[in-house]
């Protein structure tokens, strides 16, 4: 355990370590709380820890989770720890579920046996599967086409049984695809195994090989899939939003938002924007569809902008390029290249 205690209120981050969580826990720093990272390093990075305590351990494990809440008695939590490799979901379902599901169950039961009753969870459009109504509104019904979307579907209803039978207040963010990075701090998406277009493309040109697009025979204007790209500043930014939400609503409030641009761009334009920022011509290729993905996904956040005040002022696609550019050139290398750095496969 690492100690970094700046004497704000203790808020528990599962996922602390990763790329979006490391996100959140700066700007509740900031904010003027304390985050306590439960990450067992999966796929997150220790050195990411740097606004607040560490500990090694499971969120699948009652053990790890009560000894942080007996220790640091949060006042509220953000449950951004799971497995997020669609692909990886749909060819061995099993253990993805019993992370993300049985996580998500130890966590609410913890929360419950300590009454701790605010919680901001980091759900995915995934749960839409590939609606005909496009920008997507929060009551599209649910069609996931992965067990990495029927998960946090599942989570979200755990989420609200609990908070109808105890009184839990919630939100379930429903954010689209997360990437850009904040090179002045550090930190970026950085997985061992990366799956996500903007990191893989970037490493491409990088490393001056060729990028290969995930099918090119999707109903969408180009062939290649459409997404709305968030920078991932605006998702820290959502979740302290509706932490302070939380604090204004009653108790048994399960609320969805959705986090969006509104805006989608295909894999072709995503690359476009590449050699726009860059100035470096990006070398690409078609290969097979990748199971679980879908045509398109946009969405409609009208309700986060109205409750909880939130606008994604940082998310155009040249400033998410132009900072995951940034932060790849001078960063992505080091972090795996360095001696210091370790990572540990096994859960705590
Ligand atoms: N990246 C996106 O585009 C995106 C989009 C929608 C939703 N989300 C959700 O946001 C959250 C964060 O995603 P990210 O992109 O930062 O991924 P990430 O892989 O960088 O972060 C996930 C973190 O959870 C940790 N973790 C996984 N299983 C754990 C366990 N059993 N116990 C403790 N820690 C565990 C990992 O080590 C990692 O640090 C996830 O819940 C993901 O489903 C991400």
């Amino acid at each position: 355990m690492r100690e970094n205690n700046n004497g704000g209120p203790h808020v528990l981050v599962t996922g602390g370590a990763g790329f979006i969580g490391s996100h959140v826990c700066k700007l509740l720093a900031d904010e003027g709380y304390c985050p306590v990272t439960l990450d067992n390093l999966s796929s997150g990075h220790q050195r990411f820890v740097q606004w607040g305590p560490f500990l090694h351990g499971n969120i699948c494990s009652a053990n790890d989770l009560d000894h942080v809440f007996h220790h640091y008695n949060p006042v509220a939590v953000f449950h951004l720890a799971a497995d997020i490799e669609v692909g990886n979901s749909v060819e061995n379902p099993d253990p993805h579920y019993r992370n993300n599901m049985v996580g998500m169950l130890e966590l609410l039961s913890t929360m419950r046996r300590w009454k701790v009753d605010k919680l901001v969870f980091a759900s995915t459009c995934a749960v839409y599967g590939s609606p005909e109504t496009q920008p997507i509104r929060e009551d599209e019904p649910l069609a996931p086409a992965s067990p990495y979307g029927h998960g946090k579907a599942m989570c979200e209803r755990l989420i609200e049984d609990f908070a109808s039978a105890y009184g839990l207040r919630a939100a379930n963010l429903r954010f689209f695809n997360a990437s850009g990075a904040s090179p002045e701090i550090g930190l970026g998406e950085a997985r061992r195994h990366e799956t996500h277009l903007i990191p893989l493309a970037l490493d491409a040109v990088l490393a001056a090989e060729t990028f290969t697009v995930n099918g090119n025979d999707y109903d969408t204007h180009d062939g290649t899939c459409v997404r709305d790209y968030l920078h991932v500043e605006d998702i820290a930014l959502a979740h302290f939003q509706a932490l302070k939400a939380l604090d204004r609503c009653e108790r048994g409030t399960a609320a969805l938002y959705n986090l969006s641009t509104g805006q989608g761009y295909s894999v072709l334009d995503v690359l476009k924007a590449i050699e726009r920022v860059t100035g470096q011509p990006v070398s690409w290729r078609v290969g097979p569809r990748r199971p679980g993905d879908v045509a398109r996904l946009v969405g409609d956040a009208s309700l986060a902008t109205r409750d909880l005040n939130w606008q994604p002022a940082r998310s155009s696609i040249d400033s998410i390029v132009g900072s995951a550019w940034e932060w790849r050139r001078h960063y992505h290398g080091k972090l795996w290249s360095e001696a210091s750095f370790t990572i540990s496969r096994s859960p705590a």
